[in-house]
C-alpha cells in the first residue's frame, strides 16, 4: 500500500479497509495535506473490489482535535472563499458509495467530532471527548456541525453545546443517538468495530450500498419524497442477481454465496 505522512492505511480482515489518522504530535489536527491524503486513500478503497466497509478511527488519545489552528488563522476571507476552504473536507459524503464507520477514541473537537458526523455510523469509547469548541476561538463550525449535530441530536442541545463550546462524553453521544454505541475501553472500541466491519463485509456489496444510499437520503429528503425514493431502489435491487441468491439461500436454508452483482 502507498506510504503517506499524515495516515496509515491497511486491510484489517478481508473486505475492510482502514484508515487511521497519524499526526500524534498535533493531535491529528486536521491539515490540508491530511484531508488530501485521506481524501487519496478513501477514494482507492472505495474503487476496489477488495473493499466492502471502511473504518474511520484516530488514536486512543485523539480522533482528531480540529482543524489546524495554526493553518487556519492567518487565513483573509477571499483566500477562504476563493480556495473554498473545507469544502474538499466532504468528499467522503459525496465520493465514496461504501459505509465508512467512525471509530473515535479521545479528542474529537470542532472539526474533528464533524469528519466524525460525515461518517456514516459511530462508535466511541465512553470517555471520547466530543465537541464544538469553534465559538471559543471566534468563530462558528465550518464543515457541517451546525447541521449534522442538529440532525442527530436536535436543536436545543445542539445550539447548548454550540453556543458554549462544551464538550460532551462518548456515554452522553450514545445516549443522545450521535454514536450507535460506545464502549468501556479503547480495546472494546476496535475489536467491536472490527466485528461490525466484518458483518457488512460478509454481505452483498450492492445490497451494502443501497443500504447506505436509502439512510443517507432520509437526512435530505422529506418522509413522503424519502419513502418514495427508498421504493424505487428497493425495486431496482430485483434486477440484482443478489437478491435472487439471498432469497433462494433463505429458502434452501443455505448460506448465500454473493456474486456482488
Ligand atoms: N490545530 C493545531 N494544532 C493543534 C490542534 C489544532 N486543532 N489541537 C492540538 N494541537 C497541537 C497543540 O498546539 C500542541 O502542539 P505543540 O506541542 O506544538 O504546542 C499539540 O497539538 C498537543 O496539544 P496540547 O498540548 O494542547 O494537548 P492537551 O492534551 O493539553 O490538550 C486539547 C488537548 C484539549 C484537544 C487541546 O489541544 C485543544 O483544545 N485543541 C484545540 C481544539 C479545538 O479548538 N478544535 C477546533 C478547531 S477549529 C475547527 O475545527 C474549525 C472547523 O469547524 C472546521
Amino acid at each position: 500500500s502507498k506510504s503517506y505522512e499524515y495516515i496509515l492505511t491497511s486491510t484489517p480482515k478481508p473486505g475492510v479497509g482502514q484508515v487511521t489518522l497519524n499526526r500524534p504530535k498535533a493531535l491529528n489536527a486536521l491539515c490540508t495535506p491530511l484531508i488530501k491524503e485521506l481524501n487519496e486513500a478513501l477514494n482507492d478503497f472505495n474503487a476496489s473490489d477488495e473493499t466492502s466497509v471502511i473504518i474511520l478511527t484516530g488514536s486512543q488519545k485523539a480522533f482528531a482535535a480540529g482543524a489546524d489552528i495554526k493553518e487556519m488563522a492567518p487565513l483573509t476571507f477571499s483566500e477562504a472563499y476563493t480556495k473554498a476552504f473545507i469544502e474538499s473536507w466532504s468528499l467522503l459524503t459525496t465520493q465514496v458509495k461504501k459505509p465508512i464507520i467512525a471509530a473515535v477514541s479521545g479528542h474529537a473537537l470542532g472539526g474533528g467530532c464533524e469528519l466524525a458526523m460525515m461518517c456514516d455510523l459511530l462508535y466511541c469509547t465512553d470517555t471520547a471527548n466530543f465537541g464544538q469548541p469553534e465559538v471559543k476561538l471566534g468563530t462558528i463550525p465550518g464543515a457541517g456541525g451546525s447541521q449534522r449535530l442538529t440532525h442527530a441530536i436536535g436543536k436545543s442541545k445542539a445550539m447548548e453545546l454550540i453556543l458554549t463550546g462544551k464538550s460532551f462524553s462518548g456515554v452522553e453521544a450514545e445516549k443522545w443517538g450521535l454514536a450507535a454505541r460506545t464502549f468501556p475501553t479503547y480495546d472494546a472500541l476496535m475489536e467491536e468495530t472490527l466485528k461490525l466491519a466484518e458483518t457488512i463485509a460478509g454481505y452483498s456489496k450492492v445490497a451494502v450500498q443501497a443500504c447506505k444510499e436509502v439512510v443517507n437520503k432520509s437526512q435530505d429528503l422529506g418522509l413522503r419524497d424519502g419513502v418514495e425514493f427508498e421504493r424505487r431502489v428497493f425495486h431496482s435491487l430485483f434486477g440484482s442477481q443478489d437478491q435472487k441468491i439471498g432469497m433462494k439461500a433463505f429458502a434452501e436454508k443455505k448460506k448465500p454465496e454473493w456474486t456482488h452483482s
